[in-house]
């Protein structure tokens, strides 16, 4: 049976009624990857998997909760939505407006939007508008313009966003058969790791898996405000998608971690794009920098013994690698060049 996108597939789970304007690009159903060699790595006997979420139709985890929110804008009889992006979200609300043949009016910080999340806002016939200020303040502007005027705001303050992204934690506990122990991913304006707490608690409530994970999330360590307890202004990180002093969700983040007994912890610029490097190169898998950062927090907490033996340990990876070309460039050697000869090609290679 072909896979039919997460509003069909957790109907019961979901708030939509009208099943004429679901909107849908068959998001969901992402691998779950066992990532043997870093476990061989870290070493501690832990065991670690992938969500891979980049491979989402528009590259990232926004889908999920996309759907449902541009379904329901269409239910409730919406002809455009708007949305403050570090660039994901910005990607999906442009496919899905223009799935649904809606209007979308997109705000990013100037100059701080990856260039494949750029690239996928404009060509889907989108409007896109840059400011002079980052994420913080292109959220104040978004949300005044969806108080004044019809337009439906789709960031993660749309409840509808936190229960689109819920379905991603009911698939890592199909797709495991149990809850997981820990559920490590990063953290930005905080959406996500609402919404994953959400869903683990609907799926224990149920009765579908009998234990919880603890959530583990990661900021940058320039853009910290849920760590360090205080509103950011300058937030400042080379993960572009989570460069945010002020989120959104901040108390659902707390929640999450609170409630089960989780932990929100930095890591560094350095350590995010080492971990990234080394999830590519020991892994084969092309995430995005913001994505790295659980896996930098995972190697970051085993170092500290936290992991124990035999544990399940689940980390999001919530973007694609193509969504970012500069920050692989900039890690990467630039291929040389050499004559077309069979002899100088052997040479090159050092066969
Ligand atoms: N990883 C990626 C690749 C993201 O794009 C984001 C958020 C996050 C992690 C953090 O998720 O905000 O739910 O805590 N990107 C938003 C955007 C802010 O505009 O695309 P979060």
């Amino acid at each position: 049976m072909e896979w039919e996108g997460i509003i069909k597939e957790y109907w019961d789970f979901l708030p939509i009624q009208k099943p004429e304007f679901i909107v849908s690009l068959k998001e969901g159903n992402t691998p779950l990857i066992r990532a043997f060699s870093l476990e061989r790595m870290i070493g501690g006997g832990f065991k670690i998997f992938l969500k891979c979420e980049g491979f989402n139709p528009t590259g990232s985890f926004k889908d999920r909760g996309m759907t449902v929110a541009v379904s329901k804008a269409l239910e409730e009889g919406s002809r455009a939505v708007i949305c403050a992006s570090t660039g994901n979200t910005a990607a999906s609300a442009a496919a899905y407006a223009a799935k649904a043949g809606i209007k979308a009016f997109i705000l990013i910080p100037e100059g701080k939007t990856a260039l494949g999340k750029l690239s996928q806002s404009i060509v889907h016939g989108t409007k896109v508008v840059q400011i002079k200020g980052n994420f913080d303040d292109a959220l104040n502007i978004v949300k005044e313009i969806g108080r004044r005027y019809p337009i439906t705001l789709v960031n993660s303050i749309n409840p509808y966003r936190i229960e689109g992204q819920k379905t991603a934690a009911f698939e890592v506990c199909d797709q495991l058969g149990f809850a997981p122990d820990y559920h490590v991913m990063p953290v930005g304006n905080a959406g996500n790791i609402t919404a994953y707490w959400r869903g683990y608690r609907e799926y224990y409530e149920n009765r579908i898996v009998d234990s919880l994970p603890k959530m583990i999330g990661f900021q940058a360590e320039g853009a910290a405000p849920i760590v360090k307890n205080r509103v950011i202004e300058n937030p400042e990180t080379i993960a572009t998608a989570i460069r945010i002093g002020n989120p959104a969700n901040w108390k659902g983040a707390i929640q999450a971690r609170d409630e089960s007994k989780g932990i929100i912890d930095t890591v560094t610029d350095d350590e995010i794009m080492e971990a990234y490097r080394i999830i590519a190169c020991k892994e084969g898998i092309f995430c995005e920098p913001a994505s790295a950062a659980g896996i930098a927090g995972i190697f970051k907490m085993a170092k500290m013994g936290f992991f124990k033996k035999d544990e399940v340990v689940v980390c999001t990876l919530t973007g694609h690698g193509l969504k970012d070309p500069d920050a692989s460039m900039r890690i990467a050697h630039v291929p040389e060049t050499c004559p077309a000869e069979l002899d100088m090609v052997i040479k090159m290679f050092g066969i």
